[in-house]
């Protein structure tokens, strides 16, 4: 194998403990514990299993956590007043509402997210947080990108002036992605669905990011010799076989660094959530 394998428990526990050190000095200086808030509606077992580690990740680092499960038939305005008992609550610095939301009230999404409170958005989903973030802005960052961003800075793989692609313009991903490298002045180019040529872009990237939920999407051929792959795809091909949107093997081969999928990326969301989570605390504090 070529490549230098990235992986996700080495960097995610960095960014545990730099996350658990800021939330003991916030303790000490100003007497505030961080607090999370996770909120579940119906029993989607894979968001079951999410909200579990999340609760888990805030006690071992002594965060203040509180989950909501709420049933399948919550209405609109009983999970709205639940999310604005969260935004008053004082112990509470950060709110996550887990997608997917039951069917009957995945067309309320955007009213749900923009519901909660911009300082306690700890999903970075709201607007305000949006519009900071392209802005250039302080902003709460959605996990994923920002773990990713987080990752490059730790593993010393240059950002500015690299040539970044990001494969998948999504809401979660790809476009917080995009403004993250842009704003470490990398050069950026977003690829989708009606990308022509889309090898021919792909393979002049140092960082390519791969975030479009499709197997195996990225092949060799499809890769500059040296460059670093981030997977950010989970795709189950069979019930107990996750793989990421990154043909692993043959591009091993290729790039200079990669991330594994399991194993990579993934890891990284819930320790920026604690990340995240001080950053709302520190910016309520602050004023
Ligand atoms: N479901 C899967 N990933 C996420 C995430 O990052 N945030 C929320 N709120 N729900 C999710």
């Amino acid at each position: 194998m070529a490549a230098k394998l990235l992986e996700g428990k080495l960097f995610a526990a960095k960014i545990r403990e730099e996350a658990g050190r800021r939330a003991s000095e916030l303790k000490e200086k100003t007497g505030v514990t961080p607090g999370l808030a996770v909120i579940i509606v119906g029993e989607n077992p894979a968001s079951q299993v999410y909200v579990r580690n999340k609760h888990k990740a805030c006690t071992e680092l002594g965060f203040h956590s509180e989950s909501v499960e709420l049933p399948e038939d919550t209405t609109l305005e009983q999970l709205l007043a639940e999310i604005k008992r969260l935004n008053n609550a004082p112990e509470i610095h950060g709110i996550l509402v887990q997608l997917p939301l039951p069917k009957a009230l995945q067309k309320y999404e955007s009213e749900v997210l923009e519901a909660i409170s911009p300082l306690k958005d700890v999903d970075g989903f709201h607007p305000v947080n949006v519009g900071r973030l392209v802005t250039g802005q302080k902003a709460l960052v959605p996990c994923t990108p920002n773990g990713c961003i987080k990752m490059l800075e730790l593993a010393g793989i240059p950002i500015e002036g690299a040539n970044a692609v990001v494969i998948g313009r999504s809401n979660i991903v790809g476009k917080p992605m995009l403004n993250l490298l842009l704003s470490r002045n990398a050069t950026v180019t977003i690829c989708h669905s009606r990308t022509k040529n889309l090898a021919e872009v792909t393979s002049k990237a140092d960082i390519l990011v791969a975030a479009v939920g499709k197997p195996g999407f990225v092949t060799a051929d499809m890769v500059k010799s040296g460059a670093t792959v981030i997977d950010v795809g989970i795709n189950r091909i069979a019930p107990k076989k996750l793989v990421g949107d990154v043909d692993f093997e043959a591009v091993k081969e290729v790039a200079g660094a990669i991330t594994p999928v399991p194993g990579g990326v993934g890891l990284l969301t819930i320790a920026m959530l604690m990340m995240n989570t001080v950053d709302a605390a520190e910016m309520q504090l602050n004023g």
